[in-house]
């Protein structure tokens, strides 16, 4: 009997945003080091994820994978077991299609091989592509198959789905077994990227829960411009983001219920970087138990200015207020647009998830002034009189 995964969005670092091709035994055993030094592991981020790239351009002659020995001269499972001694779980990286999106061989009519290869390096948690896929192949078929290949290993392996949000993923995925499932394109390392896809996934909710979360894709937060990836770096025209704008794509991810999965190169994480990602009081809202999505207040028909509300498991409310406008605005909030009656006396307490620090008790309304492309969150508890 295997344990039921992704109760909570699953937390960890994954190695593509920043080092794309670029990655080796070496990293991976200092990111581990990196993640348990600086607290990330003690923060909730367990899984170290390795993505495209780490594999021969052809399998062997029995049909195997082969880890590329000039980036892992030790082979996966010595990988596997160093992650695994500092505490952490360990993900890996396939595709659905006869190829990766990085031309390395996928796992197509080689699901159940790779997923054994997988469970017997010691692997945890597998992100799965959906590039090269024959035209005759749905991925819904291709996600069922390889969760059935996953599950027939006996060994807990969160599967998460890389699926891009196409062919209506929102209304099947959850039916495949998938435990995450991406729903928007790749995230860059760039504020219009961030702010499109929060807003997809604002305006048109996708289904997100226990057992199966939509994934907005990876934390670009602390990456500050420097990724090796092209389509993410600077090298490519990215020039990252300002701190208030990590800031407010850090928060919107979390209340979105998205997995928090960082991109960075946490060994050299700037302390207001590390800071921001180990927030234990956003942290809270995104690993709330009841995994509940949050419903959108807007005002003044301003599509730019609004309010998230996310109901949690001990009564209170996650508040997010959002300002992605090119000047700052007072956001408001009017008490009777979350459910209060406001005649009969009660309140709204605020602490703020940000400055750690309670507010005090508001009543009928709270107007806070939020800077361009930033955000201020509370966790507001109820007093009924
Ligand atoms: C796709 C995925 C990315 C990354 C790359 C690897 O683009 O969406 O997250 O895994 O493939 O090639």
């Amino acid at each position: 009997m295997t344990k039921q995964l992704a109760n909570v969005p699953p937390m960890g670092w994954n190695s593509w945003n920043t080092f794309y091709n670029h990655i080796n035994d070496e990293l991976i055993r200092s990111t581990a080091d990196a993640m348990v030094e600086k607290g990330f592991l003690e923060a909730g981020y367990e899984y170290l994820i390795i993505d495209d790239c780490w594999s021969l351009r052809e399998r062997d002659e029995n049909g195997n994978l082969v880890p590329d020995p000039e980036k892992f001269p030790y082979g996966m499972k010595a990988v596997a077991d160093y992650v695994h001694e500092k505490g952490l779980k360990f993900g890996m990286y396939s595709c659905c299609g006869v190829r990766t999106c990085g031309d390395y061989p996928g796992s197509f009519e080689h699901e159940f091989q790779d997923a054994a290869l997988f469970a017997s390096w010691g692997v945890d948690y597998l992100k799965y592509d959906n590039c090269h896929r024959p035209n005759s192949q749905t991925s819904e078929m291709l996600y069922r198959r390889m969760s059935m290949a996953l599950r027939s290993t006996g060994r807990d392996i969160l599967f998460a789905a890389c699926q891009w949000g196409t062919e209506n993923v929102q209304q099947w995925i959850r039916s495949t077994g998938a435990h995450t499932f991406r729903s928007t394109i790749d995230v860059q390392d760039s504020w219009n990227s961030i702010e499109m896809i929060a807003r997809s996934r604002i305006d048109d909710p996708y289904p997100t829960g226990n057992g199966c979360f939509n994934d907005m894709d990876m934390l670009v937060v602390g990456m500050n411009g420097q990724g090796l990836n092209p389509e993410t770096s600077i090298l490519g025209g990215i020039s990252g983001c300002t701190a208030e704008e990590y800031q407010t794509h850090f928060v919107l991810w979390a209340m979105l219920n998205s997995p928090l999965i960082i991109g960075c190169d946490i060994r050299n994480v700037s302390e207001e970087a590390k800071n921001l990602l180990t927030n234990k009081d956003i942290i809270a809202l995104n690993q709330d138990t009841e995994c509940r999505s949050c419903y959108k207040l807007t005002s003044y028909a301003n599509p730019d200015i609004f309010v998230l509300v996310k109901p949690l498991s001990n009564n209170d409310y996650g508040i997010g207020f959002f300002n992605f406008s090119d000047t700052a605005f007072h956001v408001p909030l009017y008490f009777w647009d979350i459910g209060m009656t406001v005649s009969e006396g009660s309140t709204l307490e605020l602490y703020d998830c940000l400055d750690h620090k309670w507010i005090g008790k508001k009543k009928e309304k709270y107007i806070p002034l939020v800077p361009s492309h930033g955000c201020k969150v509370f966790r507001g508890t109820v007093k009924v009189r």
